[in-house]
């Protein structure tokens, strides 16, 4: 069982949770994600780790109520535990293989969408630990969805936060405050793009114009996050590769968005019948 340390309402429907589980904690890297299984009843979901901490032996996770299996997650409170909790799995994100002079060399814009903010937190804190800048844009529907804005301001050069309807900071998508930033001068080498799949398909074809490499996470297309299901096949150039083993993150440029957005969307279709949902 892995007891819930702190569960935290982070925005209507989104919660954080640090859950107790210290062999992940120490082994979990920036990209990698975890198995939940809330109880003897419960689907399995596939969630990136959105931080960890060894000494506390803690993992947390961030969580938005969206169907049967989350809306029971989410009714978990501090102090119960989930029945599993798996992992880490995935590749960890490419940079860490990097060598920190070159990395040094390199200016890195992560580009954070709704509950897709999350998982790029751990992604930015290991630049800071590391000595390294980024700058971070972070988007949301509105005020009241910007989520870990604090967080991420602390590991950041510069956080640019937009909302969609203006309410607060740049009003725009993630899009308009790339383009934005271009127009003005800035120039970067790498984009690290985490968010719902229309957002990360937007990124790669504005990031296209400004010849900017570009990484995403699949993670929206996993169903068992094992390798067995197949629901998480995804084109990647001539290739093609299963988001939870062989990913979830991979070059943005190569992915055949719109096959890899029908097979998402003939998953929603089967949620509302099967009561399944892929990864939040
Ligand atoms: P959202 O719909 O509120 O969108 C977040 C931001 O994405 C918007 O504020 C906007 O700036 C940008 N965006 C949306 N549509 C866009 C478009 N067409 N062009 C350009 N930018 C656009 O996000 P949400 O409701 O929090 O998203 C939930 C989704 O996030 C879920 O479907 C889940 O699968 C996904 N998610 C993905 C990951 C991952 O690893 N990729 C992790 C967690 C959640
Ligand atoms: Fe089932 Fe990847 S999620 S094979």
């Amino acid at each position: 069982m892995y007891k819930i340390e702190r569960k935290v309402n982070l925005a209507p429907n989104i919660y954080l949770f640090d859950v107790l589980a210290p062999r992940i904690a120490a082994s979990a890297k920036p990209g990698q994600f975890i198995i939940l299984i809330a109880d003897d009843y419960a689907e399995r979901i596939p969630l990136t780790i959105s931080d960890y901490d060894i000494e506390r032996g803690t993992v947390q996770i961030v969580v938005q109520a969206s169907g049967a299996s989350t809306q029971k997650i989410v009714a978990f409170e501090e102090g119960e535990s989930f029945k599993d909790f798996v992992g880490p799995l995935g590749r960890y994100s490419e940079f860490l293989d990097e060598d920190l002079e070159e990395l040094k060399k390199k200016r890195y814009l992560f580009v954070a969408g709704g509950v897709g903010t999350a998982p790029v937190y751990p992604q930015a804190k290991w630049f800071k630990e590391h000595g390294l800048s980024c700058d971070i844009i972070l988007g949301a529907k509105s005020k009241e969805f910007v989520i870990l804005e604090e967080e991420l301001g602390s590991v950041c050069d510069n956080l640019y936060v937009c909302t969609d309807d203006g309410s607060y900071g740049f009003k725009g998508l993630v899009t308009d405050k790339i383009k934005d930033l271009y127009s003005k001068g800035e120039k970067y080498d790498v984009c690290v793009s985490i968010g719902p799949m229309i957002m990360m398909k937007f990124v790669c074809l504005t990031t296209k114009e400004y010849n900017l490499k570009t990484i995403v996470s699949m993670n929206p297309i996993m169903v068992d996050g094992t390798g067995m299901c197949g629901a998480c096949r995804v084109k990647v150039g001539d290739k093609t590769k299963f988001a939870c083993v062989d990913g979830p993150e991979f070059d943005g440029h190569l992915i055949d968005w719109n096959s890899a957005m029908k097979r998402q969307s003939q998953y929603k279709s089967a949620d509302s019948v099967r009561k399944i949902e892929p990864h939040v």
